[in-house]
């Protein structure tokens, strides 16, 4: 059984060269995930692996079941959650097919099942540092040693969509402090401190946000430097270190 597991973003709906064992649909007290759980290997590495928007990108980010998604890979025994997500480029360091491990997260989106706590059992879990201290170091050394351009640290802003921002909206969030934006990383990181799963962000970055270039922003540009990150993000995978039993997130 492996305590890892993947969430594929947009153009990581299927795994291709993981060695799938089993698939499971799993059933949850929040309704059903994105699409069945892939059990199975990579390069050697045990790995349960999950479609974030769903077999042939079905859910779009304001209506992917997040809560769903993190409960079932729990359940399946999963511990440490490397979330893949594509992104725009904000800062200047972030230009695209450039990979950031970002260490920050503002929430801007709006209207999504955020939370694992209800009526009568309200929590209020720190979240001081969003992403696991521990995973987060071992994603960055897996980058330098795959030989990734990669940028420790960053302000992810999760904006609601499925419509990318405006020029005043980019320049809104630049002023806040976002390096990198997209559409999924809330309430993703939330909910998996809620449930106690480590999780990090390995984000590709595919584009420049919204004025940071001149014209508009084409699902071509988009498609073409997401293949190259995409190699990235499972290079990733290939020279992750095994978990530290000593150290806790
Ligand atoms: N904005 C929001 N989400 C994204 C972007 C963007 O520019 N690129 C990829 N995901």
């Amino acid at each position: 059984m492996s305590g890892l597991g993947v969430i594929g973003g947009s153009g990581l709906d299927q795994f291709e060269g993981m060695h799938i064992t089993h698939r499971e649909v799993m059933a949850t007290p929040y309704g059903e995930p994105s699409g069945p759980l892939l059990f199975g290997r990579y390069d050697g590495q045990d790995m349960v692996f999950l479609p974030r928007h769903g077999p042939g990108h079905a859910f779009p980010p304001h209506l992917i079941n997040y809560r769903a998604n993190l409960w079932a890979l729990k359940e399946a025994g999963v511990t440490e959650v490397i979330a893949m997500a594509a992104v725009g480029g904000i800062t200047a360091r972030m230009a695209p097919e450039v990979m950031c491990v970002p260490d920050q997260i503002i929430d801007y989106t709006w209207g999504r099942e955020h939370t694992i706590f209800e009526r009568d059992q309200v929590e209020h879990i720190d979240f001081s540092l969003p992403y696991c201290v521990t995973l987060r170091h071992r994603v960055l050394l897996a980058a330098r040693a795959a030989g990734i351009e990669v940028v420790d640290g960053g302000t992810y802003g999760a904006t609601q969509g499925p419509r990318l921002e405006t020029i005043a909206e980019i320049a809104r969030l630049e002023r806040d402090g976002c390096d990198i934006v997209g559409m999924t990383g809330m309430p993703e990181a939330g909910i998996a401190r809620e449930m106690g799963l480590s999780y990090a962000c390995c984000a590709m970055i595919v584009n420049w946000a919204a004025g940071k270039e001149d014209g508009p922003i084409t699902m071509e540009e988009i498609g073409r430097n997401l293949k190259t990150s995409i190699a990235q993000a499972k290079q990733v995978l290939r020279h992750l270190s095994a978990p530290d039993p000593s150290e806790t997130s």
